[in-house]
Parts: C-alpha cells; sequence; structure tokens
C-alpha cells in the first residue's frame, strides 16, 4: 500500500483564503447552500442546480451547492463532498472569492498583472495529506474512481468530467509554468483524457503540448488540480499572456506569496493548498477519443481525439471538497466567470486603449448566446457617428472569438434587457444606414469547427439616436414614485421595476410642454385650452406640426 498519510498542515496563509475558508465565508454571507440528502453525482447532481439557471430565478438569488451524500449511478458511496457554482454561481460569490467589490474587480486584476508576487515553495502540503501512487489507481473504486465526479448533462455526456480544473503544464525551453481550465472526461482509473483548445488564441497547454512534441517527447508532465484557492482557480478561465506566471499573478492578488509545493511524480509546481491534485503525463503521440460533452457554447460537443494522460499520482487533502463548475448552455457558472474578467477588458480596450471616450459600458450576451457572440456598446448620446462605429469596429475585432454581432445603444438602454435593444433598434436605426455586414470572420467556440476552414461573418448595428427624439410615453418619475406608495399602502402585491418604467425626455421636448402637462397634472387644463385657442390659424391640413417656440 503506497497510500501516504500525514499529520493536517498549516492551513492557508492569512493573505489569502483556501477553498475550505472561501466555504466558510460564503455560508456566512448566506450564499452556500448545504445539501445532506442522498444525491446521485451522475444523473441528479448537476441537474438540481441547473434549476437555478433555468428556473426563473434572480442572478442575486443563486448560491454555491455544497453536496455532502453522495453516491454514483451504481449507489456506491463517497465520502468526499462535491461543490458546484462555489466560485461563480453569480456574481456575488465571484466577489467574495476576489474579496472586492464587483465593480472594483478588474482595477484588482490590473493592479495584480502589474505588480505579480512570487510563490514560495513550501514542504510538507496540506495537497499532500493523502498520496495515492501505484496500486492505488488501479481497480475498481481507486484512484480517479474513488473521486465522486460528476456528470454534468445527463443524457448527453459519455463520462464525468473534470470542470473546475486548473490544469498545470511547463514550456520545456523556459521553465514558465502554465494554467488554464480544461476538461478532462475519466476513462479509467488511472486514465483521462484532457481537452485543450488548439484554435489561434486557444489553450496555453497546447502550446506545450506542441513544444514538447517538436523536441520529439513522448510525454508531457502536467497536473491537474481540483480545488484551488479561489485567486488560483480564478486564473485558470482567465485569458493572460502566455509567458505571465500566472502563480505570481495570484501572488499579485493575495498582496502575498502563494504557496507551493513540489508535486510527488511530475516535475511541476503545485498550489499547496489544493483539495486534490491528479499527476501524470500526457502522450504526445497517441490521442483518444473524448466527448460527447455539454459545452459552452451551449451545444453538445460530439465526439473528437483529444490528450490521454498517464495518471501517476493523486494527492489530496484529507478534508478534500471536489469542485465541479456548470457550464454547458448560459447563464451558467462558466459564463459567470468569464463575464466578470471579460467586460471590464472590453471597456478598458475602447475606452483606453482606442481612446474612444464616449464609450460608457461593455455588456457580452449571456442567456444562450453564452457572451462570445453578441456585444452591446453603450455610448453617449451625442457622440460622433465616427466614434459609434469606431466603437462597433473595435469591440468586433478587439478578440477573434468574441463580438460576432456587435450593437451600439445609447445610455438609456439597459443592455441586458434584449426588449430595449430592439426597442432601440426598432425606432433609432435605419438598417440602410445604421447595419454593416463584414466578411472574414473565424467560427470561434462554437459547434462549428474552426479548423474546417468555413468562415463566419460580422454585423454590426448602431442603434443609438441619431437626432432628437419625443420622450418616452411613460407618466415621469414623480409620479410613478408617488404611485408606487400608493401600491404599497394598498398591499397590492409587490413590484419589480423593469426599466424603462417612467417617462423621460429624449431631447426633442419644449418648456411649453413641460408647462402644459405641469398644469394638467394640476387639473389645470382649461388654462391649457384658453392658450390653444389663441393660437388657433386657418388653411393649415390637420396633423400640421405646432412647435409653440417657433412662434
Ligand atoms: C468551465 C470552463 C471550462 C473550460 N473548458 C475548456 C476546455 O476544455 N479546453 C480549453 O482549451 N479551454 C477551456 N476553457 C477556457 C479556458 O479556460 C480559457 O481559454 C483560459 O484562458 C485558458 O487558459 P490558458 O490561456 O492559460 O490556456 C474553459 C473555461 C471554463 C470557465
Amino acid at each position: 500500500m503506497t497510500m501516504i498519510e500525514k499529520e493536517p498542515k498549516q492551513a492557508a496563509t492569512p493573505a489569502y483564503r483556501d477553498l475550505h475558508e472561501h466555504l466558510a465565508e460564503l455560508e456566512r454571507r448566506g450564499l452556500l447552500l448545504k445539501i445532506d440528502r442522498q444525491i446521485d453525482k451522475d444523473s441528479e447532481l448537476h441537474p438540481l442546480v441547473r434549476w437555478q439557471f433555468v428556473g426563473g430565478m434572480q442572478e442575486a438569488e443563486r448560491k454555491a451547492f455544497l453536496f455532502t451524500n453522495i453516491v454514483d449511478g451504481k449507489g456506491r458511496k463517497f465520502d468526499i463532498p462535491v461543490v458546484v457554482g462555489a466560485l461563480a454561481a453569480n456574481r456575488a460569490v465571484y466577489s467574495v472569492g476576489m474579496d472586492a467589490n464587483v465593480d472594483d474587480i478588474q482595477k484588482k486584476w490590473d493592479k495584480a498583472i502589474a505588480n505579480p508576487v512570487p510563490p514560495r515553495v513550501i514542504e510538507n502540503a496540506p495537497c499532500h495529506e493523502i498520496v495515492m501512487t501505484g496500486d492505488d489507481l488501479q481497480g475498481l473504486g481507486n484512484g480517479l474512481d474513488s473521486l465522486p465526479i460528476p456528470v454534468s448533462t445527463p443524457g448527453f455526456d459519455s463520462a464525468p468530467t473534470l470542470t473546475a480544473t486548473n490544469v498545470i503544464t511547463k514550456d520545456p525551453a523556459s521553465g514558465v509554468q502554465n494554467m488554464g481550465t480544461y476538461r478532462a472526461a475519466l476513462k479509467a482509473p488511472d486514465r483521462l483524457v484532457v481537452r485543450m483548445a488548439t484554435r489561434v488564441g486557444g489553450a496555453g497547454g497546447y502550446r506545450h503540448y506542441q513544444a514538447h512534441q517538436k523536441r520529439g517527447e513522448k510525454e508531457m508532465p502536467c497536473a491537474i488540480v481540483l480545488g484551488c484557492p479561489p485567486y488560483v482557480a480564478f486564473m485558470g478561465p482567465q485569458k493572460l499572456p502566455i509567458d505571465l506566471d500566472e502563480m505570481s499573478v495570484a501572488g499579485g492578488l493575495a498582496g502575498a506569496p502563494i504557496s507551493v509545493t513540489k508535486a510527488k511524480t511530475v516535475d511541476l509546481m503545485v498550489p499547496a493548498e489544493a483539495e486534490v491534485v491528479i499527476e501524470g503525463y500526457i502522450d504526445t503521440e497517441y490521442v483518444e477519443p473524448e466527448a460527447p460533452f455539454g459545452e459552452s457554447h451551449g451545444h453538445v460537443a460530439l465526439e473528437e481525439f483529444n490528450m490521454p494522460m498517464r495518471v501517476t499520482a493523486i494527492t489530496r487533502r484529507r478534508d478534500a471538497v471536489i469542485p465541479s463548475y456548470i457550464s454547458q448552455v448560459a447563464p451558467s457558472e462558466s459564463s459567470v466567470i468569464k463575464r466578470v474578467a471579460y467586460e471590464p477588458l472590453f471597456l478598458a480596450h475602447l475606452r483606453d486603449a482606442l481612446g474612444i471616450k464616449g464609450v460608457k459600458r461593455v455588456s457580452l450576451h449571456e442567456p444562450l448566446t453564452g457572451l462570445l457572440r453578441v456585444t452591446t456598446i453603450v455610448v453617449d448620446k451625442g457622440m460622433p457617428r465616427t466614434e459609434v462605429w469606431r466603437a462597433l469596429y473595435g469591440a468586433a475585432f478587439f478578440k477573434g472569438d468574441c463580438g460576432k454581432i456587435c450593437i451600439a445603444v445609447n445610455e438609456d438602454i439597459d443592455p441586458d434587457n434584449m426588449d430595449a435593444v430592439f426597442w432601440a433598434l426598432a425606432y433609432r436605426s435605419n438598417p440602410k444606414d445604421d447595419v454593416q455586414i463584414v466578411p472574414h470572420r473565424g467560427q470561434g467556440h462554437g459547434p462549428k469547427r474552426e479548423h474546417t476552414g468555413e468562415e463566419d461573418s460580422t454585423l454590426l448595428m448602431d442603434a443609438t439616436m441619431k437626432s432628437d427624439m419625443p420622450p418616452l410615453a411613460l407618466p415621469k418619475r414623480e409620479f410613478m414614485e408617488r404611485a408606487k406608495t400608493i401600491w404599497d399602502e394598498l398591499g397590492l402585491p409587490p413590484v419589480r421595476p423593469q426599466p424603462p418604467w417612467f417617462g423621460y425626455s429624449l431631447g426633442d421636448w419644449l418648456p411649453q410642454w413641460d408647462a402644459a402637462a405641469e398644469r394638467a397634472a394640476r387639473g389645470d387644463y382649461l388654462e391649457n385650452g384658453r392658450i390653444s385657442l389663441s393660437q388657433q390659424q386657418k388653411g393649415l391640413v390637420p396633423e400640421t406640426k405646432f412647435r409653440p417656440d417657433e412662434q
């Protein structure tokens, strides 16, 4: 028996929370649900959490789900809990992980990238409290088969699949490590198949794989980490330059070194407080069929050849908790984790890199489209048309796989409300002048594969106001607010105001009309009648416009 148990080690340094401390903080803030009822990880676990994304709940109502009583499809029990949504069930959960308000997240990223803190190496790490090698990785119930890895999309997926991963590989020339969140399907107690995106701008780990191949090395060392301190976990899905050491950026977030330790059977450094580390070697010669698997673009990725990994050790904390990301159709944990990181990146690109000052916000449309396809840019009213178009082109071509459809709107349009966006398109754009189709776009992350060479294209729409318009025809705010007080006094069912819920000027509105409306609202309409009587004219066609300011 090569299973080595050691004494529990020190918890994370106070500078950052490990996953356990993060879960305790979520619980303290009412953001964690503990499920003690028995749950089948293969057919019940992900569908249960899915209901909070497809059940008509508000984003703010979502929580992380901690499952403590897990069985598999054959009724076999597991003693390791699984947590879903722990990193990004919603923005509130993500911001707990970042220890920052949602609005300060980008600033925190920028500061960390500018001020990385190198990790410190420790011995006797918590992630090595239990070490499984050799025979521990053979046979049913052992090795990977001892871990409660859920099936994400029951009915479509062909294997329990690791999703909340930080996959660590190393550039064989520079020695710089990379961490990416890549899925990995379980195949045997000591074998899984990892999928790293091969497209341009795809997985950093794939660049390392190619480097090993070029050097004639038949295997690439790899460590798949499940359950890192949140600062480290967030490095996985974040798009950072390939040669930037992500552990140092995580240290930048913490403002202190992240503890790392040497893996047991591969020459890689892993986060010391990790819950589980799967060590092994990725085959650079042979590939093996992997998937179907429900993907974050909202379709099932069909079977394809990916990278088999021979597991040489599984190490873990004695009290390990395994995180699993809920992904597939957006909104999901996967789309939240990316959205919080990507939107500020777009805004900074348009406003700071391209210098388009009137850009207020960039919103990546989330439900069903999954962020990468539809981008709404919110700009100042009155921004020159050429600047609106610079913003549209800038957003469309900033990232090869984002912004297939870009729409510019003014600030009064809520970009998260597609009814409002359609309203702007319907009344503020003239398709002949305000729509452009631009050829030559790659397929990006989606159900069509980029390497077929089939091109996509880009649709740009300017739905900003080109000139002043009459007000939105709802009572002014003060009247709606007064009515809301009465509504509440009457004890009517609570309302959830949906913008726009009050009328406001869109530029074409005169003080004379304001004065007339005020008189009407005071009950003085007869005074308005006296004024309009004095303005009667002869010989005009009905519906001829009248502007009291031009008299
Ligand atoms: C839940 C989730 C699953 C992901 N799965 C994969 C995957 O299987 N393969 C992949 O290449 N990228 C995947 N990604 C995207 C990468 O994590 C992302 O592109 C990241 O920037 C990769 O890091 P890298 O640039 O260091 O490779 C996933 C992201 C999330 C949030």
